[in-house]
């Protein structure tokens, strides 16, 4: 059993590392605005009352001196938890001033996460009144098709995003042909999985490879927000592929339903660093600064958006 405060110690975690980013916004530093989400982000974890393994994380250790998986956070001895976190999750959105970028930390009992290497995934999100209906393994026509019925509405009035990269062409192409909107992001295709179970975001259904990591990450959102996300690993060279192999996973071909990346009680924190459809993103006033984020939890399943204004910041 997660302690139902647990939910609020995650979220001040998010809270730290988003504003930590956002000071830099729009000031071309993407890899600064990195180090600002992660250093607040492992500061902040230091003072939380579980200790927590982080089992996705900044990387490995070799290339991550904090917040790296297997790292062990928190001041108390129990209760023990696992932790996926994205400190800054789109450090470039950051750069640029651009939208959605935001601080993620999931957390879940031992085992909870899909322990992953640092790869790509091919992604299919969803959010609650079309969770039934998708299938991966079959073409992005035929589950736009079927979306479109589950939502009552003719395919030209879904919305799909898509991750704006070169390896997206063929995809983006078939998904033309049925007529369907899209919506091209930069980055950010967390925020982007979570839009999808959001109301009045204007986004139906993600599409399209990104991080594995950030899947895992989103169907974490998913799970407690009744929508739905399938994931296959798409390692990009053999020594992913053994990578994948040395962590335990013995088919890496595998379809991965959302259960399979986040399972049992999860709680999921996200603070917007900058403007999103679901979330706004930093505002700073003099001494201080408000924050906008969004609590989940499985067990009870409840959804609660958080407004904090916090004094006296440094
Ligand atoms: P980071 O926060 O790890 O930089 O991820 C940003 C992001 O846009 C993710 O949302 C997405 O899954 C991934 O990058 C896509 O990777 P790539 O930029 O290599 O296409």
């Amino acid at each position: 059993m997660l302690y139902r405060n647990i939910a609020l110690e995650a979220v001040r975690v998010t809270e730290a590392a988003a504003m930590a980013a956002a000071r830099i916004m729009g000031r071309g530093d993407n890899i600064r605005a990195d180090m600002l989400a992660v250093q607040a982000m492992r500061e902040a974890l230091d003072t939380v009352n579980f200790r927590g393994r982080i089992v996705i994380g900044e990387g490995e250790k070799d290339d991550s001196p904090v917040l790296f998986s297997g790292e062990v956070v928190g001041r108390a001895d129990e209760p023990v938890v696992d932790l996926a976190v994205d400190a800054l999750e789109g450090p470039t959105i950051v750069a640029t001033g651009g939208t959605n970028a935001l601080s993620v930390l999931a957390v879940g009992e031992e085992g909870s996460f899909f322990r992953t290497p640092d790869t790509y995934m091919d992604k299919i999100a969803v959010g609650a009144g079309a969770a039934g209906v998708i299938d991966i393994s079959k073409p992005p026509s035929e589950n736009l098709e079927a979306i479109s019925s589950a939502l009552e509405r003719p395919v030209e009035e879904i919305t799909v995003v898509i991750l704006d990269r070169p390896r997206h062409e063929k995809l983006i192409d078939e998904v033309r042909k049925t007529g369907a909107m899209i919506r091209l992001i930069s980055d950010g295709d967390v925020a982007a999985a979570i839009a999808t179970a959001g109301e009045d975001t204007g986004v139906d259904v993600l599409m399209g490879t990104g991080g594995a990591s950030e899947g895992v990450l989103a169907a974490a959102a998913l799970r407690c927000m009744g929508g739905n996300f399938q994931g296959i690993l798409r390692p990009r060279n053999r020594e992913e592929i053994q990578r994948a192999r040395r962590m335990g996973i013995r088919n890496v071909d595998r379809v991965l339903a959302m259960e399979d990346l986040a399972r049992g009680n999860i709680m999921f924190a996200a603070t917007g660093v900058t403007d999103g459809e679901l979330l706004k993103g930093v505002r700073f006033f003099k001494g201080g600064a408000k924050t906008s984020s969004l609590v989940l939890r499985s067990q009870p399943n409840t959804i609660r958006y958080l407004q904090t204004t916090h004094f006296a910041i440094d």
